[in-house]
């Protein structure tokens, strides 16, 4: 049942401390220095292939392993399929939470037959992707009910960053940054001011989300879930491209999200772009955790716990999350089940 939540949505949003727990449970070393994750795998490279809100965390992969100073990309699985990159000694890394979508399937066997090895990041014991996959990493985010993916993005996101470590190993500051992580969600779900957000901007003409690096991948995930559930017109785009073309359509009536966590050059960057929406008139809702001053542009703060940066772009996600689902609600639209969407695509 929902456990009293109105929707399925929200008991999985507010299931997320748990669920990320779950995933950490016996892997991390409390002394720290170790991950062991059951897989055995040293990638020179990665690829990933994944569609929709897993191609999003695919995606955070990507900057996840940058940092790790590994080489990754991340594909949609039906683009790869199209039009299959070399694979060069490349780990394949098929991202699904269902593990039965078709099109990731497709590009997995692809790659396969290009003599890829495989690994399958999937929620799903005993799902085709695991099957089929040379390895699986599990996520354990337990069943998912609502269409919208969210307590599994959230630890897709986890399980990606412990497979980087389980590959450079886990500094003091890592471990720690693991460890507050659901206790960190737990104060985003406790004190979100989302709902109050939604009603704020309900009605308006359409919802942008920018953000830069991890929070880039957030931006998109952020949109999805919005026009998903709300059937609002929702975009996420990297905060630097804003002037490249989607700054025509900002206007009074668009606000615009942006995730600025940390106090590095990143966030100045994004502060910047936040003055240009602000400067075009449009209401500024910042996802902040209160280390820079992005908060001083913004007509609306959703506050974030100051954390890693790694584990900051979860909590971004987390605040985001309970806007699309509360716009969603305050539009009565049918959260668990929203039109034309299925919660296992096995088409291509
Ligand atoms: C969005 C959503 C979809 C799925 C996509 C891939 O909320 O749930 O975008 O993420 O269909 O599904 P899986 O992860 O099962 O491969």
């Amino acid at each position: 049942g929902k456990s009293g939540y109105d929707h399925f949505m929200l008991k999985e949003i507010h299931e997320q401390p748990r669920s990320l727990r779950q995933c950490l449970r016996e892997r991390v070393s409390e002394l720290g220095g170790t991950v062991d994750l059951d897989v055995d795998v040293a990638p020179d490279g990665v690829q990933f292939v994944a569609c929709g809100t897993s191609y999003h965390a695919a995606f955070c992969g990507v900057s996840l392993f940058h940092e790790a100073g590994i080489p990754a990309q991340a594909f949609l699985a039906s683009e790869y399929a199209t039009s299959p990159p070399p694979v060069d000694g490349d780990l394949v890394v098929g991202v699904t939470q269902s593990g039965e979508t078709a099109d990731t399937l497709n590009a997995l066997r692809e790659a396969e037959r290009r003599g890829a090895e495989t690994l399958a990041v999937t929620n799903v014991v005993g799902s085709t992707v695991s099957r089929e996959c040379d390895q699986t990493l599990y996520i354990r985010a337990g069943p998912e009910i609502g269409v919208a993916a969210t307590k599994t993005f959230s630890s897709q996101v986890l399980a990606l960053a412990l497979l980087v470590l389980s590959q450079t190993g886990a500094s003091r500051q890592d471990v720690a940054a693991l460890r507050d992580l659901p206790g960190n969600v737990q104060q985003v779900l406790d004190e979100s001011n989302a709902e109050e957000i939604a009603q704020a901007y309900h009605g308006s003409d359409a919802y942008f989300f920018i953000g830069r690096g991890l929070h880039y991948p957030v931006s998109l995930e952020g949109a999805l879930k919005f026009k998903e559930i709300s059937y609002e017109h929702a975009e996420g785009f990297a905060a630097g491209e804003l002037k490249h073309g989607p700054l025509a359509l900002v206007t009074e009536n668009t606000p615009v999200f942006a995730a600025v966590t940390g106090d590095g050059e990143l966030a100045r960057k994004t502060i910047g772009n936040v003055k240009e929406v602000e400067a075009r008139g449009a209401p500024v809702v910042v996802v902040t955790d209160g280390r820079n001053d992005a908060a001083r542009y913004a007509d609306h703060v959703l506050e974030v716990p100051t954390s890693d940066e790694r584990t900051a772009a979860i909590l971004a996600n987390v605040q985001l999350q309970l806007v699309a689902y509360h716009a969603a609600d305050l539009l009565d639209r049918s959260i668990d089940k929203p039109r034309n969407l299925a919660k296992s695509v096995t088409v291509e």
